[in-house]
């Protein structure tokens, strides 16, 4: 076959290659490409110019062209493979990993929240479930059924906020005791955090909304001996080891016989305070549920049960040493990240 062909097409793959391997960009790769392999490249135009060959000569000329295409096509991909890798390696190298993050506002966690969670915690650990009622209740479920008759001073519209149509926002959350059983045959045990509003003057120690926690325990034969223990228990746990509990006899008129109960704690500054009230479920408030229920699961002759409720927000006042009860909820964020988790 003709040498200066051969050589040519040598000559043209030996460039072509070299500056292939040169290129130091896409662009320019694909530069090349254009100039090399495109409609009117030189090897495009090498394969026109096979016409120009005697015909025995074509074939074999034909072979040494689609070579040199195969070879100049291969070496602009690996090209531009190569250039692609060698972009993400320096894109990666100019992460410095020992730069400092953007630093993120880290939430805390509000001392309510950490008294209820632990409370929580503890009662789940006797076998309490959680429950809840809604914060706008009817007369029924907030008084009637607890066996509070309607000359109670509770019931004053001094006391309690009352809407147009007569509900009103719970004053306490054992409206839950009432709205537990009636929905759930007995046995039950829970505890109801949440919400309760009086008509309050607001200054550092009341608010017109606090937070409660109700507890109720009905099963038949439980009664006040259970109701020591597992408030004795609890508050053990909450407070610590040399915890001391009081049970001061008072009134509810859901429960009978009832207590008002005092703690003395380390953690609480080792004073006494007035904590909770509580009692045995009054049978008039069974029989209150067993007329809503329209069935006698809540027979006051079958079953027993005891009752406690406790404000979280001076308790949680006491152990964060929040010196104005307001400050629990103006959202101040200066107060707020004082609680680091
Ligand atoms: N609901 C009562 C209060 O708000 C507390 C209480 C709950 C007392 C359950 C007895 C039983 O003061």
């Amino acid at each position: 076959m003709n040498e200066p062909a051969v050589n040519e097409i040598e000559s043209i793959q030996a460039r072509a290659l070299e500056a292939i391997s040169r290129a130091a960009g896409l662009d320019e790769v694909e530069h090349l490409r254009v100039s090399l392999v495109g409609k009117s490249g030189e090897v495009t135009r090498l394969g026109e110019s096979m016409r120009n060959l005697p015909k025995e000569e074509r074939p074999a000329y034909g072979k040494l062209l689609n070579g040199l295409r195969a070879a100049v096509t291969d070496a602009l991909e690996a090209r531009v493979l190569a250039l692609r890798a060698e972009a993400d390696r320096a894109a990666l190298g100019a992460v410095d990993v020992t730069m400092p993050g953007s630093p993120q506002a880290e939430g805390s966690i509000h001392p309510l929240s950490t008294l209820l969670d632990r409370a929580v915690r503890i009662f789940r650990r006797m076998g309490f479930a959680l429950a809840e009622g809604p914060d706008i209740e009817t007369e029924w479920h907030c008084f009637d059924a607890l066996n509070t008759p309607p000359d109670h001073p509770a019931r004053n519209e001094l006391d309690t906020f009352y809407l147009p149509d007569g509900r009103l926002l719970r004053s306490h959350t054992s409206t839950v005791q009432i709205r537990v059983m009636e929905s759930t045959p007995p046995p039950v045990r829970i505890i109801a955090p949440g919400a309760a509003y009086r008509r309050d003057e607001v200054d550092a120690t009341h608010l017109a909304q606090f937070t409660q926690m109700e507890g109720l325990y009905v099963a038949p034969g439980v009664g006040l001996a259970d109701l020591k223990g597992t408030l004795e228990f609890f508050f053990r746990e909450l407070f610590g080891a040399g915890t001391e509990t009081r049970f001061r006899p008072h009134f509810f008129p859901f429960t009978e016989p009832s207590y008002e109960i005092d703690i003395r704690a380390e953690a609480l500054g080792g004073r006494w305070m007035e904590l909770a009230g509580c009692g045995v479920v009054d049978p008039a408030v069974f029989e209150a549920v067993c007329s809503a229920r329209g069935d006698r699961v809540y027979d006051p002759e079958i079953v027993g049960g005891f009752a406690f409720g406790f404000g979280l927000d001076r308790l949680a006042m006491n152990l964060a040493r929040v010196p104005d009860i307001r400050m629990l909820v103006e959202n101040d964020t200066r107060f707020l990240k004082q609680f680091r988790p």
